[in-house]
Protein backbone atom coordinates (compact mmCIF):
# COMPACT_ATOMS: atom_id res chain seq x y z
CA UNK A 1 0.00 0.00 0.00
CA UNK A 2 1.33 3.35 -1.11
CA UNK A 3 0.55 6.39 1.19
CA UNK A 4 0.48 9.80 0.16
CA UNK A 5 2.79 12.27 1.25
CA UNK A 6 0.79 14.88 2.91
CA UNK A 7 1.98 18.29 3.07
CA UNK A 8 2.02 19.98 6.58
CA UNK A 9 -0.48 22.74 7.36
CA UNK A 10 2.04 25.31 7.69
CA UNK A 11 3.89 24.90 4.06
CA UNK A 12 5.06 27.76 1.81
CA UNK A 13 4.93 29.55 4.87
CA UNK A 14 8.60 31.25 6.24
CA UNK A 15 9.42 32.24 9.90
CA UNK A 16 12.56 33.65 11.80
CA UNK A 17 12.53 32.33 14.94
CA UNK A 18 15.10 33.62 17.41
CA UNK A 19 16.29 31.58 20.24
CA UNK A 20 19.05 31.68 23.22
CA UNK A 21 20.52 34.40 25.31
CA UNK A 22 23.01 37.04 23.85
CA UNK A 23 26.09 37.52 25.29
CA UNK A 24 27.34 40.76 25.50
CA UNK A 25 31.22 40.89 26.25
CA UNK A 26 33.33 42.99 28.83
CA UNK A 27 36.29 42.25 28.04
CA UNK A 28 38.00 39.42 25.52
CA UNK A 29 37.33 36.46 28.05
CA UNK A 30 33.80 37.90 30.30
CA UNK A 31 30.45 38.51 29.07
CA UNK A 32 27.08 39.44 30.67
CA UNK A 33 24.15 37.10 29.21
CA UNK A 34 20.78 35.47 30.89
CA UNK A 35 19.59 32.03 31.86
CA UNK A 36 17.45 31.51 28.78
CA UNK A 37 18.20 27.85 27.86
CA UNK A 38 16.71 28.75 24.01
CA UNK A 39 14.24 25.39 24.07
CA UNK A 40 10.85 27.49 23.54
CA UNK A 41 12.42 29.32 19.79
CA UNK A 42 14.13 25.17 19.43
CA UNK A 43 10.90 23.77 20.07
CA UNK A 44 8.88 26.18 17.89
CA UNK A 45 11.62 26.13 15.51
CA UNK A 46 10.96 21.84 15.09
CA UNK A 47 7.25 22.13 15.14
CA UNK A 48 7.29 24.73 12.43
CA UNK A 49 9.76 22.80 10.54
CA UNK A 50 7.72 19.26 10.85
CA UNK A 51 4.39 21.21 10.12
CA UNK A 52 6.12 22.03 6.47
CA UNK A 53 7.31 25.87 7.30
CA UNK A 54 10.19 27.33 6.49
CA UNK A 55 12.05 28.56 9.03
CA UNK A 56 15.28 30.36 10.04
CA UNK A 57 16.45 30.09 13.25
CA UNK A 58 18.65 32.99 14.71
CA UNK A 59 20.04 31.81 18.14
CA UNK A 60 22.20 32.91 20.87
CA UNK A 61 24.92 30.28 22.45
CA UNK A 62 22.57 27.21 23.66
CA UNK A 63 23.22 23.55 24.48
CA UNK A 64 20.84 22.70 21.69
CA UNK A 65 21.46 21.26 18.77
CA UNK A 66 19.61 23.34 16.10
CA UNK A 67 16.72 21.11 14.22
CA UNK A 68 17.43 19.38 10.78
CA UNK A 69 16.23 21.43 8.06
CA UNK A 70 16.26 24.73 9.30
CA UNK A 71 18.84 27.84 8.10
CA UNK A 72 20.35 28.16 11.21
CA UNK A 73 22.62 31.62 12.24
CA UNK A 74 24.85 31.51 15.33
CA UNK A 75 25.20 34.60 17.13
CA UNK A 76 26.13 36.15 20.59
CA UNK A 77 25.73 39.52 20.41
CA UNK A 78 22.08 41.52 20.46
CA UNK A 79 23.58 43.70 17.52
CA UNK A 80 24.54 41.07 15.74
CA UNK A 81 20.70 39.02 15.96
CA UNK A 82 19.44 42.20 15.44
CA UNK A 83 22.08 42.58 11.83
CA UNK A 84 20.60 38.95 10.97
CA UNK A 85 16.83 39.14 11.76
CA UNK A 86 16.68 43.09 9.63
CA UNK A 87 18.09 41.13 6.69
CA UNK A 88 15.60 38.21 6.51
CA UNK A 89 12.58 39.56 8.26
CA UNK A 90 11.23 41.30 4.31
CA UNK A 91 11.25 37.60 3.17
CA UNK A 92 9.14 36.28 6.38
CA UNK A 93 5.75 35.48 7.19
CA UNK A 94 6.12 35.79 10.59
CA UNK A 95 8.81 36.69 13.28
CA UNK A 96 8.62 34.10 16.71
CA UNK A 97 10.99 36.13 18.98
CA UNK A 98 11.96 33.67 22.03
CA UNK A 99 15.26 34.98 22.45
CA UNK A 100 15.96 36.70 25.70
CA UNK A 101 17.90 39.49 24.14
CA UNK A 102 20.18 41.73 26.49
CA UNK A 103 18.45 44.78 27.18
CA UNK A 104 22.05 46.65 27.73
CA UNK A 105 25.66 46.09 26.62
CA UNK A 106 29.06 47.01 28.35
CA UNK A 107 29.37 50.49 26.90
CA UNK A 108 33.28 50.32 26.81
CA UNK A 109 34.61 46.54 24.88
CA UNK A 110 38.42 46.64 27.08
CA UNK A 111 40.67 44.66 24.86
CA UNK A 112 42.87 41.96 26.29
CA UNK A 113 41.61 41.06 30.02
CA UNK A 114 40.12 43.06 33.06
CA UNK A 115 42.74 43.21 35.58
CA UNK A 116 41.82 43.57 39.37
CA UNK A 117 45.16 44.77 40.22
CA UNK A 118 44.71 47.58 42.75
CA UNK A 119 41.05 48.36 42.13
CA UNK A 120 38.58 48.98 44.67
CA UNK A 121 35.57 47.89 42.91
CA UNK A 122 34.85 48.15 39.24
CA UNK A 123 31.83 49.82 37.76
CA UNK A 124 30.18 48.88 34.63
CA UNK A 125 28.90 51.63 32.51
CA UNK A 126 26.30 49.79 30.13
CA UNK A 127 24.28 51.36 27.01
CA UNK A 128 20.84 49.90 25.05
CA UNK A 129 20.98 47.01 23.00
CA UNK A 130 18.59 47.88 19.84
CA UNK A 131 15.23 46.18 20.28
CA UNK A 132 15.02 43.43 17.50
CA UNK A 133 10.61 43.28 18.22
CA UNK A 134 10.31 47.37 17.84
CA UNK A 135 12.60 47.32 14.72
CA UNK A 136 11.02 44.65 12.89
CA UNK A 137 7.70 46.15 13.80
CA UNK A 138 8.67 49.29 12.47
CA UNK A 139 9.65 47.30 9.02
CA UNK A 140 6.97 45.29 8.88
CA UNK A 141 4.45 44.77 5.78
CA UNK A 142 0.83 44.17 5.63
CA UNK A 143 0.49 40.81 6.06
CA UNK A 144 3.53 40.13 7.96
CA UNK A 145 3.15 38.89 11.81
CA UNK A 146 5.46 39.44 14.93
CA UNK A 147 5.09 37.07 17.86
CA UNK A 148 6.84 37.86 21.27
CA UNK A 149 7.16 36.35 24.57
CA UNK A 150 7.39 37.95 28.25
CA UNK A 151 8.89 36.12 31.04
CA UNK A 152 7.90 38.39 34.17
CA UNK A 153 8.56 37.59 37.77
CA UNK A 154 5.33 38.96 39.22
CA UNK A 155 1.45 39.90 37.64
CA UNK A 156 2.16 38.53 35.37
CA UNK A 157 -1.56 39.24 33.47
CA UNK A 158 -1.15 42.71 34.06
CA UNK A 159 2.46 43.04 32.94
CA UNK A 160 1.60 40.90 29.71
CA UNK A 161 -0.89 43.21 28.74
CA UNK A 162 1.11 46.39 29.07
CA UNK A 163 3.77 44.80 27.33
CA UNK A 164 1.55 44.10 24.79
CA UNK A 165 0.27 47.40 24.30
CA UNK A 166 3.55 49.41 24.63
CA UNK A 167 5.35 46.60 21.91
CA UNK A 168 2.94 46.30 19.93
CA UNK A 169 3.14 42.69 18.40
CA UNK A 170 0.44 40.43 16.95
CA UNK A 171 0.57 37.80 19.94
CA UNK A 172 2.55 38.02 22.91
CA UNK A 173 3.28 34.82 25.17
CA UNK A 174 3.88 35.93 28.26
CA UNK A 175 4.97 33.29 31.41
CA UNK A 176 5.84 33.46 35.12
CA UNK A 177 9.00 32.59 35.52
CA UNK A 178 8.88 32.39 38.99
CA UNK A 179 6.54 29.23 38.88
CA UNK A 180 8.11 25.94 39.51
CA UNK A 181 7.94 23.56 36.77
CA UNK A 182 7.68 26.02 34.21
CA UNK A 183 9.51 28.58 32.52
CA UNK A 184 13.40 29.70 31.01
CA UNK A 185 14.96 26.46 32.01
CA UNK A 186 12.23 23.54 32.42
CA UNK A 187 10.52 21.31 29.61
CA UNK A 188 7.27 22.43 30.49
CA UNK A 189 5.88 26.02 30.14
CA UNK A 190 2.22 27.98 30.74
CA UNK A 191 1.08 30.98 31.00
CA UNK A 192 -1.12 33.42 28.38
CA UNK A 193 -1.39 34.21 25.15
CA UNK A 194 -2.21 37.44 24.56
CA UNK A 195 -4.14 38.96 21.17
CA UNK A 196 -6.03 41.75 19.68
CA UNK A 197 -8.98 41.04 21.36
CA UNK A 198 -8.25 37.53 23.27
CA UNK A 199 -6.66 35.90 25.65
CA UNK A 200 -5.93 32.85 26.34
CA UNK A 201 -4.72 30.89 29.16
CA UNK A 202 -2.52 27.90 28.41
CA UNK A 203 -2.04 25.61 31.33
CA UNK A 204 1.47 23.81 32.13
CA UNK A 205 2.01 21.38 29.10
CA UNK A 206 5.41 20.07 27.14
CA UNK A 207 6.80 23.46 25.02
CA UNK A 208 6.44 21.46 22.27
CA UNK A 209 2.78 21.51 22.59
CA UNK A 210 2.95 25.23 23.76
CA UNK A 211 5.17 25.58 20.21
CA UNK A 212 2.12 23.71 18.39
CA UNK A 213 -0.56 26.17 19.86
CA UNK A 214 1.29 29.06 19.05
CA UNK A 215 1.24 28.27 15.90
CA UNK A 216 -2.23 27.31 15.48
CA UNK A 217 -3.20 30.32 16.52
CA UNK A 218 -0.09 32.13 14.11
CA UNK A 219 -1.96 30.45 11.70
CA UNK A 220 -5.19 32.07 12.11
CA UNK A 221 -3.87 35.32 11.54
CA UNK A 222 -2.48 34.72 8.51
N1 LIG B 1 13.13 41.67 22.52
C1 LIG B 1 13.89 41.92 21.39
N2 LIG B 1 15.01 42.69 21.48
C2 LIG B 1 15.39 43.23 22.66
C3 LIG B 1 14.62 42.96 23.83
C4 LIG B 1 13.49 42.17 23.72
O1 LIG B 1 13.53 41.43 20.31
N3 LIG B 1 16.48 44.00 22.74
C5 LIG B 1 11.92 40.83 22.37
C6 LIG B 1 12.03 39.51 23.10
O2 LIG B 1 12.59 38.51 22.26
C7 LIG B 1 10.57 39.24 23.44
C8 LIG B 1 9.96 40.63 23.62
O3 LIG B 1 10.85 41.53 22.94
O4 LIG B 1 9.89 38.61 22.39
C9 LIG B 1 9.80 41.05 25.03
O5 LIG B 1 11.05 41.00 25.70
P1 LIG B 1 11.14 41.44 27.21
O6 LIG B 1 12.57 41.36 27.65
O7 LIG B 1 10.12 40.71 28.00
O8 LIG B 1 10.65 42.96 27.14
P2 LIG B 1 11.41 44.32 27.14
O9 LIG B 1 10.73 45.18 26.13
O10 LIG B 1 12.88 44.14 26.96
O11 LIG B 1 11.08 44.92 28.57
P3 LIG B 1 11.67 44.53 30.04
O12 LIG B 1 12.82 43.57 29.86
O13 LIG B 1 12.11 45.83 30.64
O14 LIG B 1 10.51 43.91 30.79
CA1 LIG C 1 14.19 42.76 28.25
Amino acid sequence: IKKELVPGDLAGYKFLITAGPTREPLDEVRFLSNHSSGRMGYKAAERAIYRGAEVTLVSGPTDLEAPAGCSNYSVEKAEEMHEICSQVFPDMDAAILAAAVSDFKPANFISGKIKKNDRPGLELSLEPNPDILNSLREMKKPGQKIIGFAAEAENILVRGRDKYEKKAPDMLFVNDISAKNTGFKSENNEGYLIGQNFEEKITERSKAMIADILLDRIKELF
